[in-house]
């Protein structure tokens, strides 16, 4: 409790909360911010993320790019997660969540897209720093407070590194593999501390099944069992959500 309450006072959260009426709004807002800071940085390095809720999101970005408004070309990414155990053409791995939805409709040079790896995970943090470190990171956020799968508990200081996934995450994500195949279980994360490095975050929260754990996050205490708390100990965090997502937040007085 003591330890919270400092991690509080100490708190020099800046938590930019954006909502809109409908999904469909902060979906497209989230994807401009990424547009925008593609197309306003010169070699761009972005985090991303995989989950229902970027579904959207990825639409908008292959849709600009269809239309000639947006290139990756000079874009570099990270991608915050991948199972254990699966290989990459896996239809199920993070790994064709991605192709599937982006880098197989997009100009981004294939030597420039990252996953971590779960025999080298430690590589993965010096590999991001190597390429400058990233600028824009994109979250989702799990309803047990999980971002990448830094699951309850996971430590403020925490790298990439192989984690065990709790029944809750394994249960979300049983829909994305073919019924009778169980989900893996353990998967490798960027860490807390390697998220918390990136200069700019932006978390997308859509649906009233992340009403509470949003409040949780961003209103609530700052520590492990609601991981996404952290983020306010981040200097540039923009959380953009729909109204039924928004629903338990308190409005600023
Ligand atoms: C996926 C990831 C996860 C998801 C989270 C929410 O790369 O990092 O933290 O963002 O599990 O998933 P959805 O969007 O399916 O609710």
């Amino acid at each position: 409790m003591t330890a919270q309450l400092l991690a509080k006072a100490e708190n020099t959260s800046a938590v930019e909360i954006i909502r809109f009426n409908t999904a469909a709004q902060a979906e497209r807002a989230a994807a401009a911010v990424l547009r925008r800071h593609i197309t306003q940085t010169a070699n761009s390095v972005l985090g991303l993320a995989t989950g229902r809720t970027m579904l959207p999101v990825y639409a908008w970005l292959r849709q600009w790019h269809r239309e000639g408004e947006l290139s990756f070309a000079q874009s570099t990414s990270f991608n915050l997660d991948e199972y254990c155990g699966l290989a990459s053409d896996d239809p199920s791995s993070f790994v064709s969540y991605m192709r599937l939805n982006l880098f197989d409709h997009v100009d981004m040079a294939k030597g420039r897209f990252h996953f971590p790896d779960q025999t080298h995970p430690e590589a993965f943090d010096a590999r991001i720093r190597d390429s400058g470190g990233i600028g824009l990171q994109l979250l989702g956020i799990g309803r047990n407070g999980h971002i990448g799968f830094n699951e309850p508990g996971a430590d403020r200081g925490s790298r990439t590194r192989v984690v065990t996934l709790s029944v809750s995450t394994r249960m979300a994500n049983a829909g994305d593999f073919p019924a009778g195949t169980p989900v893996p279980e353990q998967a490798v994360t960027m860490g807390i501390a390697t998220i918390l490095e990136a200069e700019r975050i932006v978390l997308l929260a859509t649906g009233s099944g992340k009403a509470d754990i949003l409040r949780r996050a961003f209103q609530g205490p700052v520590g492990s069992d609601c991981p996404a708390s952290y983020l306010q100990l981040h200097n540039h965090v923009t959380v953009i959500c729909d109204s039924a997502a928004a629903a338990q937040l308190e409005e600023p007085s």
